[in-house]
């Protein structure tokens, strides 16, 4: 079966949303395969991000993604790559639709960088890219 990579941004860490977003992908009938509680490193993140690496959002990413713990974790399950894009809802908060992660618990906060709780990979082969580099080969 497909498999994800979740992250659970600094701010949703620190919110104490984890249970929150953990439960509505559980209750989406995914299942949890690897999870585990970190603090990324620049080295992780330019690794994850190397398709943002020069743009202008690019270091205020890195920084609050550095700004405290993130969860990691692995979902298992059919078409879980979409599944839970659909569930985390589009990128800005502010405007991601009621009933999803960011449209539920999200908004705008003035930062420099999208402060969305969540990502999720978009597609099978960052998902196995990613998981690689957050839980090893
Ligand atoms: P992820 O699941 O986190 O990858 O979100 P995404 O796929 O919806 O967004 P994308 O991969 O394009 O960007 C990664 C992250 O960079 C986003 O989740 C935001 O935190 C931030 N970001 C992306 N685009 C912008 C932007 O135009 N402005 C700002 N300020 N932040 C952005
Ligand atoms: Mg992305």
């Amino acid at each position: 079966t497909e498999r994800t990579l979740v992250l659970i941004k600094p701010d949703g860490v620190k919110r104490n949303l984890t249970g929150a977003i953990l439960a509505r992908i559980e209750a989406k009938g995914y299942t949890l395969a690897e999870l585990k509680k970190m603090d990324a490193t620049r080295e992780l993140l330019e690794e994850h991000y190397a398709e943002h690496v020069g743009k202008p959002f690019y270091e205020p990413l890195v920084e609050f993604m550095l700004s405290g713990p993130i969860v990691a974790a692995v979902f298992e399950g059919q078409r879980v790559i979409e599944g839970f894009r659909s569930l985390a809802g589009a990128t800005e908060p502010t405007t991601a639709a009621p009933g999803t992660i960011r449209g539920d618990f999200g908004r705008d906060w003035g930062t420099k960088v999208q402060q969305n709780l969540v990502h999720g990979s978009d597609s099978p082969e960052s998902a196995e890219r990613e998981i690689g580099i957050w839980f090893g080969k």
